[in-house]
């Protein structure tokens, strides 16, 4: 296929059928298009901004952090982190948020720190570390509580560690120090609390279930992906390095660090317990390889992005930041329990709620109603005994809009609580109880997503604006089932 000439008139259509040529080459496009597409394209998403979309987005509300951050993120994206022999500024910019990080989690001098793309890798990582520093444990075990985040689970996936969890207290839904030092074992290359967990938003006991562990002279991990720039802003009880027992923690630049996406920092307590993270080869024929992180070549953006905006807020920044979004909390959480037919899950240490209905409603109908009004919640599907429930994730940018969210909610529910329940045919939720996942063929597939009302055609499965069906099947099917249906879902996409 030969390169289209520079001087090819730009094409008018960004329609493939009218765009390709008949060898199906893409011919260009010109840059007013591509700028018109892309707006539009992302007017089909959730808004990043505006305080309305209670996951996925932290917003801080304030226009110069986000304007100076993208200045950093363009100005940035093409260099790269794979060498910072030869992006100097990448490593000053690296080890200044690892210090600016390091003074919020109390970390002690010698601490040691890496900036990554995300909460999920510097957990990977945290655990890939551990478990590369104990080579002489055949069957490494990585014991957690049950709220632990999903990231341990693929980490222990994919390093091949066994991966124990602990139950939690069915009323806090705190892990339980004693259940927890309980599964330690001999081999037990990590222990993982966090701050706070991400489906309840409640901070686990970190204290006596570090002791415990450094006791047996196992690594503790504290994921504060999500609490970690939050947290030193709150009063809670101790969890950060001045723990002792703390070998590492995450804590994410892009949740409540407030950075555009993609950049977390990984924190451990000295150089020597960061040291199993990195993997480096001379072995090939090419230039030597030194990695950090997961990523080899890695855009220089997030990390400028993250480096900007914390320099730009200063601790200071932040501490404002987070008694903001914690009082949108308080407040949201106080309208709930006013709420009849709703209750709030668990006590919420940090900003995250999760909210439960009675049988006077279905709280994924409430999601659909809370949609239908211009806010987005996440529905969380039952779990060990627990119920279904709704996840808010409330940043600074929510504080203002508290009232417009609460009586959201209040006409939600009143909504919800009108409507016919959402059920389950009790015919097909005892198919979905008998079905092998690891044995679904074409056929299974594509009767249960008819079933779940997504019949794909041959341009991939949509999803409807109302998803309380497809949670409700969802929720009556057994875990590895839900797990191999949504992927069959996003497959299709
Ligand atoms: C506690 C916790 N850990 C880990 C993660 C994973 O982070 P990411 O989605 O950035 O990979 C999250 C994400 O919400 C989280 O809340």
């Amino acid at each position: 296929m030969g390169a289209a000439a520079h001087d090819d008139p730009p094409a008018t259509s960004l329609d493939p059928a009218t765009s390709l040529d008949p060898a199906g080459r893409w011919a260009p496009v010109a840059a007013d298009l591509i700028r018109a597409r892309l707006t539009e394209r992302q007017s089909q998403d959730l808004p990043t901004h505006g305080g309305r979309t209670l996951a996925y987005v932290y917003d801080s509300g304030r226009a110069d952090v986000d304007a100076l951050a993208r200045e950093a993120l363009a100005a940035y994206g093409g260099s790269n982190g794979l060498d910072p022999s030869a992006f100097p500024s990448l490593a000053a910019m690296e080890r200044e948020l690892v210090a600016f990080g390091a003074a919020l989690l109390q970390a002690p001098e010698g601490y040691a720190g890496t900036v990554t793309s995300g909460g999920t890798e510097s957990c990977l990582l945290a655990v890939l570390a551990a478990r590369a520093a104990r080579p002489e444990v055949a069957r490494p075990q990585l014991v957690a509580p049950t709220t632990v985040h999903a990231a341990f689970h693929k980490a222990a996936h994919l390093f091949g560690l066994e991966l124990t969890l602990v139950d939690v207290h069915p009323d806090t839904q705190q892990a339980d120090p004693q259940r927890m030092a309980a599964a330690l074992t001999d081999r037990t290359v990590l222990v993982v609390v966090s701050a706070p967990s991400y489906a309840h938003g409640v901070l686990d006991p970190v204290a006596p279930i570090a002791a415990a562990a450094a006791a047996r002279g196992i690594r503790c991990h504290v994921d504060a992906c999500i609490g970690g720039f939050v947290l030193p802003f709150l009063d809670p009880p101790a969890w950060s390095f001045e723990v002792d027992g703390v070998t590492s923690i995450s804590a994410d630049l892009h949740k409540y660090g407030y950075a555009p996406k993609g950049v977390s920092l990984l924190l451990h307590r000295s150089m020597a317990l960061r040291h199993s993270q990195f993997w480096a080869t001379a072995d090939w024929p090419g230039y030597g390889v030194v990695n950090s992180t997961l990523q080899s070549t890695k855009s220089g953006g997030p990390l400028a992005a993250a480096w900007a905006t914390a320099m730009l807020l200063g601790h200071s920044g932040y501490a404002a930041l987070a008694t903001q979004a914690r009082s949108a909390t308080v407040a949201i959480a106080d309208g709930v329990r006013g709420t009849a037919g709703l209750r709030v899950l668990a006590e919420p240490d940090s900003t995250l709620l999760a909210l439960a209905a009675d049988d006077s409603c279905d709280v994924y109908t409430v999601a659909d109603e809370l949609s239908a009004r211009g806010w987005f919640v996440q529905p969380q599907l039952p779990h060990r005994g627990g119920p279904a429930s709704l996840h808010l994730t409330l940043s600074a940018a929510t504080e203002p809009l508290v009232g417009q969210f609460l009586s959201a909610l209040a006409e939600s529910v009143q909504a919800a609580r009108a409507a016919s329940p959402v059920s389950v045919d009790p015919g097909l939720a005892g198919v979905l109880g008998a079905l092998d996942p690891t044995a679904l063929d074409e056929r299974a597939v594509a009767g249960l997503l008819s079933a779940a009302g997504l019949s794909g055609d041959g341009a991939g499965v949509r999803l409807p604006a109302r998803m309380a069906p497809i949670h409700a099947l969802l929720a009556a099917c057994p875990v590895s089932l839900r797990a191999a249906l949504l992927t069959a879902v996003v497959e299709r996409l």
